[in-house]
């Protein structure tokens, strides 16, 4: 009973500081591109950029996979019986973490010419999830 319980409470924090990970490094990452290119040279700003979204690249890797195994555990040991209206939000949440994702994965690409924009896009899913997904823990 205490290790399902501490269990759960594990999970969750995996899940949370997975979230942290991949939506907190597309938001800051997308303020450190524009301070970067706004102080300095083209070359220079590319080159710094790389190495920093080289960097983002491992831990929208590790986030992803410790996000299903968190997700998944979550859904699965779940007792309550889960509506339509939940299925329904569950999926689009699904979709827009793909969205978070792969975003994530091609601004991480070396000199990719809208890593700005991908960024953006993928932090404005993540916040977007994130609601989502507070509103799923309402429901059943
Ligand atoms: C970018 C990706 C994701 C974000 C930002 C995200 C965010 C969140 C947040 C903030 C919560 C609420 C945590 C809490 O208060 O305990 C949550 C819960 C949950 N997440 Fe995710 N999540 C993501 C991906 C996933 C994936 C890939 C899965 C499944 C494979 C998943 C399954 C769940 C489940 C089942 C819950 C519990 C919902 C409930 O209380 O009924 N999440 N997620």
């Amino acid at each position: 009973m205490v290790f399902t319980t501490v269990l759960a409470a594990f999970m969750r924090w995996l899940h949370i500081f997975s979230v942290v990970l991949l939506v907190g490094g597309a938001l800051s990452g997308r303020q450190a591109l524009k301070v970067i290119n706004e102080n300095l040279a083209q070359d220079s700003a590319d080159t710094l950029a790389d190495s920093i979204f080289a960097r983002y690249r491992g831990r929208i890797i590790a986030a992803t996979v410790l996000l299903l195994i968190s997700g998944l555990y979550n859904y699965f040991y779940s007792t309550v019986h889960h509506s339509t209206t939940y299925q329904v939000l569950f999926v689009i949440k699904l979709l827009l973490a793909a969205h978070v994702i792969s975003a994530g994965l091609l601004a991480a690409r070396p000199k990719h010419p809208r890593r700005a924009r991908l960024l953006a896009g993928a932090g404005l899913s993540g916040l977007i999830i994130i609601f989502i997904s507070n509103y799923l823990s309402r429901i059943s």
